[in-house]
């Protein structure tokens, strides 16, 4: 990253270094912004290439009040952006040592439609930065050394613009280490090699996401700051799931529509309740009416056949 004085020669002597640049990009965003006029919109402008091939961005939009998890769970997320947030002063102006970097890795370990992608979004949304989803298919290349070119491109653009960068699937980036059979084995690990380096020298937030962590390789896992594990939702957190979900927008719901109920005999995940409601909001549409505790138990009875759930016809009978 450029110094202080490197970035007051480009940008002049008024300009807060508001970026994390590199030499590189420094003469990059120095000789667009004339044209341009903005230096956030350059640095935005610089960003978007490279990360547009390789990653998706998400402009985070929810917030804690979406996210239903446990004390505990949220207070590590929370953790995760105070560590974010206060790095200056801890850092710079306390003059602390960090001896793994200062960035955080994060890792989200869980079943499927537990929240991990909606927490990472949330974090992101509450300090204010752009969620990168990172495309693995496109990261991973199996001509020699181009993974590691293109992880470099990732990590510096989202360091210069301050991003969330989200690896979903970590397990298949940062898998064990397999025992080295063949040559494509051994570029494997260089490219985990690679990475583990980077992630050292990376500044920003980084999550990773993963329904397998016990694949996880055990030199990641030791460079990982947070591990929030997120659980299928007991009870009265699957309530306020359901609750939080037909309240969405401008729905109409019948007064018949039975939560306790809803919430008590179905022990399905948060991402399967959006589902259903979403499915029962069609129904209800379909019909011209509000949804009603009838479309939400076909919507149910649905999900359950795709999961293949064993069905018990008497759960999904309209009562009342
Ligand atoms: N804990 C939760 N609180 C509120 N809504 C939730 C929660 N978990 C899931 N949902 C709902 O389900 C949707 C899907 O969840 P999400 O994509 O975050 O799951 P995930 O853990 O990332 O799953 P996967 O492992 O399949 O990627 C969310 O966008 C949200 O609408
Ligand atoms: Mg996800």
């Amino acid at each position: 990253m450029v110094s202080e004085e490197e970035w007051r020669e480009v940008f002049g002597d008024d300009t807060a270094r508001t970026h994390r640049l590199s030499a590189h990009q420094l003469e990059q965003v120095g000789s667009a912004l004339p044209a341009v006029g903005d230096l956030d919109l350059a640095v935005r402008r610089l960003l978007a290439g490279p990360l547009a091939r390789l990653a998706r961005r998400v402009r985070p939009r929810k917030t804690w009040d979406d996210l239903v998890l446990g004390e505990p769970q949220l207070d590590q997320l929370r953790t995760i952006a105070a560590r974010f947030r206060h790095a200056g002063t801890v850092y710079d102006d306390w003059g602390v040592t960090s001896a793994s970097g200062r960035g955080i890795v994060a890792l989200f370990t869980g079943p499927s439609g537990t929240g991990k992608s909606l927490a990472a979004e949330v974090v992101a949304h509450t300090l204010g930065l752009d969620l990168y989803k990172v495309d693995l298919s496109a990261v991973v290349s199996k001509y020699i050394g181009e993974t590691e070119q293109n992880l470099e491109k990732l990590f510096s653009a989202a360091s210069a613009g301050s991003a969330v960068l989200f690896f979903d699937e970590a397990d298949s980036l940062f898998g064990k280490r397999s025992d080295v059979k063949d040559a494509r084995d051994r570029y494997a690990n260089l490219e985990v090699s690679y990475l583990l380096q980077r992630l050292e020298s990376y500044d920003g937030i980084v999550v990773l996401a993963t329904n397998l962590p016990k694949n996880l390789d055990d030199a990641f896992l030791r460079r990982i700051h947070e591990v929030v594990s997120f659980t299928l939702p007991a009870v009265d957190e699957r309530r306020a799931i359901w609750a939080h979900h037909l309240a969405d927008g401008d729905l109409p719901v019948d007064r018949g529509v039975d939560l306790a109920r809803l919430s008590k005999q179905f022990e399905i995940s948060g991402g399967i309740i959006r589902n259903v409601v979403v499915g029962a909001a069609f129904r209800a549409a379909d019909e011209g009416r509000p949804i009603t505790m009838a479309h939400l138990l076909q919507a149910l009875s649905g999900e359950y056949k795709k999961l293949g759930r064993l069905l018990n016809p008497e759960d999904f009978v309209v009562t009342g």
